[in-house]
C-alpha cells in the first residue's frame, strides 16, 4: 500500500518502485518503529488530539503486528514502500479507520529520524557491552604477564624490552578511549526528534517533550529543521566504529607477526585457525588477516556516508536513506570482529621464552647501557655515541652485551666497570623503568590496578 496515491493519476514504474523502495532493509527497525508509533499516539491521546479508544486500539493493533512478525506470521512482502508504510498499512487493515489516525502531526521524515536514532542508540549499547568483555580479557592477559619479557619495537625493530603486560596495555588504553567515545557519542544523540513533522513543525499542541521522556531521550531537539536533517549521530557512531576498528586491526597485525615461524611468540588455537586446501603443514590466522581485512569496509561506510551528506540542502532529501545499508554493514561487522578479538584472544597462547629469548637479542639493552655511563657523570650524547661502538663491536663479533668481558667494555670506554652487567641485565632494564607508565613491576601494578578499578567503574 502506498501512503501518497491521491495525487497521482498513474501507476509507478516498476524500476522505480524497486529502486525506491527500503523495506528490505530497513525492516531491521520494526521494533523501533513500533516503539516510537506507540510513544506518539500515547502523547496524542493525552494532548486530546486522539481519543482513549483510539489509542488503545491502536496501541493493540501495532502490539499485535509486533507478535506477527516476531513469530513470522507476518512477512516483509514487497507490497510497501518501507517500514513506516508497511506498519501503518497494516494496522489499517487490523483496526480499519482508528488506523488511519496514527500519522496524525507526524511526517515520515521525523518518524525515520527517530527510528534510526532508538536503533542506534541499541546498537551503542551492545557496543559497549562487546568493549567491556574485550577490556576484560586483555586486562586478564596483563595480570598474568607482568613478568613475562618480550622485546618493544619502534619501526618493527627491537627497540628496548619490555613485559607483555605492558604491550598490551596499550591496547586496554585503546579500547578504553574506544568505549569513552561510543559513550559520548549517545550522549549527545540522546535528542527526541519526533513531532520535528516534515520539518516545520505541526499546528497541532504535540508535547514533544513528553514523548522524549517516554522514550528515554533525555529532552526533544531543538530545532525541527536540523532534526530532520541531522545525521551527524551516524557519522559519529560510523567514526568510532572505524577506529575501534582501526585499533582491532593494529593488534590483529601484531598477532600475524608473532604467530609466524619467525618470531613464534604466539600460538594460534586450532579452533581459531584455519588451514590450506594445499600445503598439509599450514595452519593459518586467517581470522586475524579478516579483522584486518573487514577495517576497509568499515572505513568505506564511514567515507559513503560522509560523501552521501556532503552536498544536501535542508531539510529532507532520499539521499539520506542510504544512510541505512551502509550503518547496518558497519555495525553488523564491528559486532563480529570485536567478538572475535575477544575469543582469538582467550584461547592464545604465548610462548614466554620465545618472547624472553627474543628480547635479549638485538642489543635491546643499548639504551639503559648509554644510561649507566650517564650516571658515571658521562654525558649523554658522549655515552651515545660509546655505546654506539660497544653495538659495532658486538655485531662484528657476534656478542650481545651481556656477554661482553670487561676488558672488552674498558677497551671501549673506561667508565666501565663490574656493575655494568647488572646494569643492563634484561631484569634490570625492566624492573628499574618504574616512571608512571612504564613497564617495571611497581608501574605496572599500579596502572593494572588502575585499569581495574576503571573497568568496575563502566559496569
Ligand atoms: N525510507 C525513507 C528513508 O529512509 C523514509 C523517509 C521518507 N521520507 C520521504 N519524504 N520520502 O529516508
Amino acid at each position: 500500500m502506498k501512503l501518497w496515491g491521491g495525487r497521482f493519476t498513474k501507476k509507478t514504474n516498476k524500476l522505480v518502485e524497486n529502486f525506491n523502495e527500503s523495506l528490505s532493509f530497513d525492516h531491521r527497525f520494526y521494533k523501533q518503529d513500533i516503539r516510537g508509533s506507540i510513544a506518539h499516539v500515547t502523547m496524542l491521546a493525552k494532548q486530546n488530539i486522539l481519543s482513549s479508544d483510539e489509542r488503545d486500539r491502536i496501541i493493540e493493533g501495532l502490539k499485535s503486528i509486533e507478535e506477527d512478525i516476531e513469530k513470522g506470521n507476518l512477512r516483509f512482502d514487497d507490497s510497501s514502500e518501507d517500514i513506516h508504510s508497511f506498519v501503518e498499512a497494516h494496522l489499517i487493515e487490523r483496526i480499519g479507520d482508528a488506523g488511519k489516525k496514527l500519522h496524525t502531526g507526524r511526517s515520515r521524515n521525523d518518524q525515520v529520524a527517530l527510528d534510526m536514532k532508538l536503533y542506534i542508540r541499541d546498537g551503542i549499547d551492545t557496543f559497549k557491552e562487546l568493549l567491556y568483555e574485550l577490556l576484560s580479557e586483555v586486562l586478564h592477559i596483563m595480570e598474568d604477564n607482568r613478568s613475562t619479557y618480550m622485546p618493544g619495537f619502534t619501526h618493527l625493530q627491537k627497540a628496548q624490552p619490555t613485559t607483555l603486560a605492558h604491550h598490551f596495555g596499550a591496547y586496554f588504553e585503546m579500547f578504553l578511549r574506544d568505549y569513552d567515545r561510543l559513550v559520548s557519542t549517545r550522549k549527545r544523540m540522546n535528542l527526541s526528534p519526533l513531532g520535528s513533522g516534515a520539518f516545520a513543525g505541526t499546528t497541532y499542541e504535540l508535547d514533544r517533550d513528553y514523548v522524549a521522556d517516554l522514550l528515554d531521550f533525555d529532552t526533544a531537539t531543538r530545532n525541527s529543521m536540523d532534526s530532520v536533517s541531522d545525521r551527524d549521530y551516524l557519522l559519529e557512531l560510523l567514526s568510532d566504529l572505524s577506529i575501534i576498528s582501526m585499533h582491532l586491526s593494529r593488534l590483529s597485525e601484531e598477532i600475524i607477526i608473532w604467530n609466524t615461524d619467525e618470531y613464534r611468540f604466539v600460538e594460534m588455537d586450532d579452533t581459531y585457525s584455519t588451514g590450506s586446501s594445499i600445503m598439509p603443514q599450514k595452519k593459518n590466522p586467517d581470522i586475524a588477516e579478516l579483522i584486518r581485512g573487514k577495517t576497509g569496509r568499515v572505513y568505506g561506510s564511514l567515507i559513503s556516508l560522509l560523501t552521501a551528506m556532503k552536498g544536501l540542502p535542508l531539510a529532507y532529501n532520499k539521499d539520506m536513506q542510504e544512510d541505512k545499508e551502509m550503518s547496518f554493514d558497519a555495525i553488523d561487522t564491528v559486532k563480529s570482529l570485536i567478538k572475535l578479538m575477544s575469543g582469538m584472544l582467550s584461547s592464545m597462547k604465548f610462548n614466554h621464552s620465545r618472547m624472553e629469548a627474543s628480547a635479549k637479542g638485538g642489543f635491546t639493552n643499548a639504551t639503559d647501557a648509554a644510561d649507566y655511563l650517564v650516571k658515571k657523570n658521562v654525558a649523554f650524547r658522549d655515552a651515545h655515541e660509546i655505546v654506539g661502538r660497544l653495538v659495532l663491536y658486538g655485531i662484528e663479533h657476534n656478542k650481545a652485551l651481556d656477554d661482553f668481558t670487561l676488558e672488552e667494555f674498558k677497551n671501549i670506554s673506561e667508565v666501565f666497570d663490574k656493575d655494568i652487567y647488572e646494569a643492563i641485565s634484561l631484569k634490570t632494564c625492566v624492573e628499574k623503568r618504574n616512571t608512571k607508565g612504564a613497564p617495571g613491576l611497581e608501574a605496572i601494578n599500579k596502572e593494572i590496578e588502575d585499569s581495574k578499578r576503571i573497568l568496575e567503574s563502566l559496569k
